[in-house]
């Protein structure tokens, strides 16, 4: 009798372990369903992990424009593989004149938890509703949870008023000069926290020229006013960060719009530099456009073991029908002390 049972039981969880190994696939460019069947509509998006939750922010997109509609999107999973819909994290605004009024630009979100305050904080693009990409400026919302909802605070330019720690340029200073009272420009972007805490906000700067890396406010609410100009005319765009072994590896594309081009990679012994470029990281078909997507987030994730691996996050773009636009997650290797993005059309995320 006892050993039916055993047999009943090993049949009965064969089926499941299949399921369960076959669930934690990543298919990259399919379409990615969440609990609903849904596409996972979070574009441009970052990850943060808070408990054992994995949290999915990104741009809502629609069928005919990659205005915001709609708002920040946020999915939450506990594996990376099954995503459950947790709705609209920041809503636009339907007041007229609002800074995120419905029809603005509001791209690449990105959450990270302050452990102090113990506020959820939102940073992203955002560009004015019917002003094109002129505005660039950053926005700022948080939440008392993951999901949100997140109150809007306000949007701005970039450390007016103030020279980069490393004085005012002699080079590529035009855009810095002219930008310096009102602020410096502020579009594609990322966060960072690093092992100290202290956050960092990494975006486009001077007409997509040149990167700035601002250090945050203890709050993570506000730019401290410090701040390092990197890659300077290097026209870097969707900046993406992770540390590994003491080193600091940016990966960042080129500036075509929509259009994919080749990723560039750079590392340095500190956040503030300097900076030195690296060969293109991505291996394989189509490594020389970035498997066709654009960098947007590398995540951090640690095993059972406590080892850490990190994930590529790319977004493939479909400007004519932005909804359907799809991602690109790929491990980072090593070889010769340097990160390498193989391209694999699928893989299992639990796999060493
Ligand atoms: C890309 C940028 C995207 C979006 C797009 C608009 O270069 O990375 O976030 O701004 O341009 O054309």
């Amino acid at each position: 009798m006892k050993k039916l049972f055993f047999i009943i039981t090993i049949l009965m969880a064969l089926p499941m372990a299949a399921q369960t190994k076959q669930s934690l696939t990543i298919r990259n460019g399919e379409l990615w369903n969440d609990d609903s069947g849904q596409h996972i509509n979070a574009h441009g998006g970052g990850i943060m992990k808070y408990g054992d939750t994995y949290y999915w922010f990104g741009e809502h997109k629609s069928e005919h424009t990659s205005d915001a509609l709609v708002g920040v999107m946020c999915y939450a999973s506990k594996d990376l593989v099954n995503w459950h819909n947790c709705g609209v994290a920041l809503s636009v605004s339907d007041e007229r004149g609002h800074d995120i009024e419905r029809g603005c630009i509001l791209e690449r979100p990105k959450v990270i938890y302050n452990k102090v305050t113990k506020k959820f904080c939102m940073w992203f693009h955002l560009e004015l509703k019917g002003r094109g990409y002129e505005a660039a400026r950053y926005g700022v919302a948080v939440a008392d949870r993951p999901e949100g909802p997140y109150k809007f605070l306000y949007s701005s330019r970039a450390n007016a008023g103030t020279w980069p720690v490393e004085g005012a340029p002699m080079n590529f200073n035009e855009y810095l000069k002219r930008d310096f009272g009102m602020g410096q420009m502020s579009r594609d972007m990322t966060l960072y926290i690093d092992d100290d805490g202290k956050a960092y906000h990494i975006f486009s700067s001077e007409e997509n020229y040149t990167l700035h890396i601002a250090e945050l406010t203890a709050d993570y609410l506000h730019h401290t006013g410090r701040y390092t100009r990197m890659a300077p005319g290097g026209q870097n765009e969707a900046p993406a960060i992770f540390k590994h072994e003491g080193t600091y590896w940016m990966i960042t594309s080129g500036c075509t719009g929509w259009a994919p081009n080749e990723a560039r990679m750079f590392s340095a012994p500190s956040i503030w530099g300097p900076w030195t470029q690296h060969p293109n990281p991505c291996r394989g078909p189509k490594s020389e456009i970035t498997f066709g997507g654009q960098s947007t987030y590398i995540l951090e994730v640690r095993g059972e073991g406590q080892e850490v691996r990190h994930i590529f996050m790319a977004d493939i773009w479909r400007p004519n029908h932005p909804i359907d636009a799809r991602y690109i997650w790929l491990p980072i290797d090593f070889e010769n002390g340097k990160p390498v993005i193989r391209w694999r059309e699928e893989w299992n995320i639990n796999e060493e």
